[in-house]
C-alpha cells in the first residue's frame, strides 16, 4: 500500500505567508515561525512555492538559479532550521521544481545569448519560416505569441509563458542531466516532496509546426515522450529514495494521461493536479469572462476524474485553491451570507474524495478574494496582460475590472490574515501586495475563538488519518444529475461512507436509496448539529453531511 494516502498537504505561498524582517515580503523564517499553526492543523507536508533567485517577473516561477535561495526569502541557515523544525512537528517539505523553463536571467540563457553553442542547445531556438512568419504560430499562455527574438541573432526562442521564461530543450540529454542534478541537490537538503511545475508540457514535438488552431497546445501537451522523461527523472532522482511524495502540475491533461503519470507501477509521479473542474466558470473556455459556475459540469468533471483514476489505479490531488486560482469560496459559494457553511462544505467535498487533499493558505480560515478596485493594486503579470488584451478587444475599463476582481491570480496571493493588527499581522513593513480589507473579521486569531472553519479542517484531516475508508475506499456518485447536491459514496471492507454536499442557498432534498437506508448510519461529520439519515434528506444552505454506514 502506498504510504501517502493518509496525508494532507498544505501549500504556503512564501511571499505572502509571514514577513519577519519588515521588507513586506514573506520569508522562510516566517514559515518557520508559523509551524506550530500548521502542526495544530495537522498537515503532514508543506509545499512552498519557489524561493530561488529570480527577477520575480512571474513571482519566482522565472528561476535564475535552481540551487540558490533568494536573499529576500532568507539564507541557507534559515532553510536548514526550517527543515529541522518542521521535522520536529512531523511536517516534511515539498519544493516547487520549475523545470520546463528558466528565467532569461539564468546563466544558461545568458551564456547562450553570448554565443555559447552548448547552451544555445539548452533552449528551443528556431529561425523564421520562409514567409517571414514566426517559427510556429503558437500562443503564449500569458498572452501574445510564444516566440521572441533571441538577442541580435536571426533566431527566436520559445516561451510558452512570459517572454522572460525561456522553455528548456528537454530533447537535449545534457539539459535533463543538469535538471536531475537540481532535484538531487534538494533531496540531499532533506526535502521529501516535489511539485513539478507544468511538467506535462516539457516534451515539445520534435519537429515544430504551425498549429491548426493557432494556439498549439497539442504540439507540446502530454506528448508520449513526457512519460519517458518523467520515468527517467524518477529513476535518476527521487525514485532512489524511500517515501518521496511527488505531484505534477498537468496543464489541460486527460484522465488517460493522468493514470499514466500517477499509477504506481509506471514509476512516474505519486499524483497529479488537473484543472478542468476549475474552468466551469469560464465562458466558452475563456478565463477572462464572468459567468456563474456550471454545477452539473463541475460534478461531471469531478466524477469523471474520480471514476477514471480509480478504475485504472491513478491518484488525484484534491484541491479547490492554489496560488493561480481565485478563491473557491467566492466562485462556488456565498461568502456574504454563508461564509462558514461555504468553506466547510467545499472542504468536505474535496477531503472525503479519493485522492490527496491540498489546503492552500488561508482557505482554512475562509479567506476571500480582495476585490481591489484599482488596477495598480494587482501585481500579477498575467492580470496586466489580460487587461491590455481586454482593452484591445474593446472591453470597457469598468467591465474589465469586474472580470479581474473575479479572475486575477492575485486573488489568492494576498497576505495571510493572521490577526486584526495592521497588515493583518503579516508584516510590519508595506506588503508587496495589499492585504484584503476584511482581515479584521477573517483572521486566524478570530478562528481560534470562533472555532468555525479551522477546527472543521482539523477534524477532516484527523479523520483521513484514522479512517482507511477515506484513504482507500472506492468512489461512486449518487444521483449525479441532482440539481443542487453533489453526493457520493465510498466503500471499503464492508463499510460505506455517504457524503452529501449542497452547493446552493435554497433548501433542497435528496432521496437516499433503500440499500443505504437499510444500514446503521452514524453521523460522522457535517456543518450542522447532529443529523439523522432519512429517505428524503433535506439540506440547508451550503450544508454538508457525511454518514458512516455499517
Ligand atoms: C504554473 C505556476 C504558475 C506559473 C506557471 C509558469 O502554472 O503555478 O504560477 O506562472 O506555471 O511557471
Amino acid at each position: 500500500m502506498s504510504t501517502f494516502h493518509d496525508k494532507v498537504i498544505y501549500q504556503a505561498y512564501p511571499k505572502s505567508f509571514k514577513d519577519t524582517n519588515g521588507n513586506g515580503i514573506g520569508d522562510l523564517n516566517g514559515v518557520k515561525e508559523k509551524l506550530p499553526y500548521l502542526a495544530e492543523l495537522g498537515v503532514d507536508m508543506l509545499w512552498l512555492n519557489p524561493f530561488y533567485n529570480s527577477p520575480q517577473n512571474d513571482n519566482g516561477y522565472d528561476v535564475a538559479d535552481y540551487t540558490s535561495i533568494d536573499p529576500m526569502f532568507g539564507t541557507w541557515e534559515d532553510l536548514d532550521a526550517l527543515v529541522s523544525e518542521a521535522n520536529q512537528h512531523g511536517i516534511d517539505l515539498m519544493l516547487d521544481m520549475v523545470l520546463n523553463h528558466t528565467s532569461t536571467d539564468h546563466e544558461w540563457f545568458q551564456k547562450a545569448l553570448a554565443g555559447d553553442k552548448k547552451y544555445q542547445d539548452f533552449y528551443i531556438l528556431r529561425e523564421l519560416q520562409e514567409d517571414g512568419s514566426l517559427p510556429t504560430n503558437w500562443e503564449s499562455k500569458f498572452g501574445g505569441k510564444a516566440w521572441s527574438k533571441f538577442g541580435d541573432t536571426n533566431k527566436y526562442y520559445l516561451h510558452l509563458y512570459d517572454v522572460t521564461q525561456a522553455d528548456l530543450n528537454w530533447r537535449n540529454p545534457e539539459v535533463r542531466k543538469e535538471l536531475y542534478k537540481v532535484v538531487n541537490f534538494w533531496l540531499e537538503k532533506g526535502v521529501k516532496g516535489f511539485r513539478f511545475d507544468v511538467i506535462n508540457v516539457i516534451g515539445k514535438d520534435e519537429e515544430l509546426k504551425d498549429a491548426d488552431d493557432g494556439v498549439g497546445k497539442s504540439h507540446y501537451t502530454d506528448t508520449p515522450i513526457v512519460h519517458d522523461y518523467i520515468q527517467e527523472m524518477n529513476k535518476e532522482t527521487f525514485g532512489q529514495h524511500e517515501d518521496i511524495v511527488t505531484v505534477g502540475e498537468m496543464s489541460s491533461t486527460t484522465v488517460e494521461n493522468g493514470v499514466k503519470y500517477s499509477r504506481p507501477d509506471r514509476d512516474e509521479l505519486s499524483m497529479i493536479f488537473s484543472f478542468h473542474h476549475l474552468k466551469v466558470d469560464y465562458k466558452d473556455g475563456e478565463k477572462w469572462t464572468t459567468i456563474p459556475f456550471d454545477f452539473q459540469e463541475l460534478k461531471n468533471i469531478l466524477n469523471e476524474w474520480q471514476e477514471g483514476m480509480a478504475e485504472e489505479g491513478g491518484w488525484n490531488a484534491l484541491f479547490w485553491n492554489n496560488h493561480d486560482q481565485p478563491r473557491a469560496n467566492n466562485r462556488f459559494g456565498d461568502v456574504e451570507n454563508y461564509p462558514v457553511e461555504t468553506s466547510t462544505m467545499l472542504a468536505q467535498t474535496a477531503h472525503l474524495l479519493r485522492g490527496t487533499p491540498f489546503v492552500y493558505q488561508g482557505e482554512e480560515i475562509g479567506m476571500t478574494n480582495p476585490e481591489f478596485d484599482d488596477l495598480d493594486e494587482y501585481v500579477d503579470i498575467e492580470t496586466h496582460n489580460a487587461y491590455k488584451k481586454m482593452k484591445e478587444d474593446g472591453i470597457a475599463h469598468d467591465e474589465a475590472m469586474e472580470i479581474i476582481k473575479q479572475k486575477s491570480r492575485d486573488n489568492s496571493r494576498t497576505p495571510m490574515q493572521w490577526n486584526d493588527s495592521e497588515n493583518a499581522g503579516f508584516s510590519e513593513g508595506t506588503p508587496w501586495l495589499n492585504v484584503a480589507d476584511n482581515y479584521k473579521d477573517i483572521n486566524t486569531e478570530n478562528e481560534t475563538v470562533s472555532k468555525k472553519i479551522f477546527t472543521y479542517y482539523k477534524e477532516l484531516i484527523r479523520l483521513r488519518k484514522e479512517m482507511p475508508i477515506i484513504q482507500e475506499g472506492s468512489y461512486k456518485a449518487l444521483e449525479l444529475d441532482h440539481p443542487s447536491i453533489f453526493a457520493y459514496v465510498r466503500e471499503h471492507e464492508g463499510e460505506t461512507l455517504l457524503v452529501l454536499n449542497h452547493f446552493y442557498a435554497e433548501e433542497d432534498a435528496i432521496t437516499i436509496p433503500d440499500d443505504l437506508l437499510d444500514k446503521d448510519a452514524a453521523y460522522l461529520i457535517g456543518n450542522r448539529a447532529e443529523r439523522t439519515l432519512e429517505k428524503e434528506f433535506k439540506m440547508g444552505p451550503y450544508e454538508t453531511a457525511a454518514f458512516l454506514l455499517k
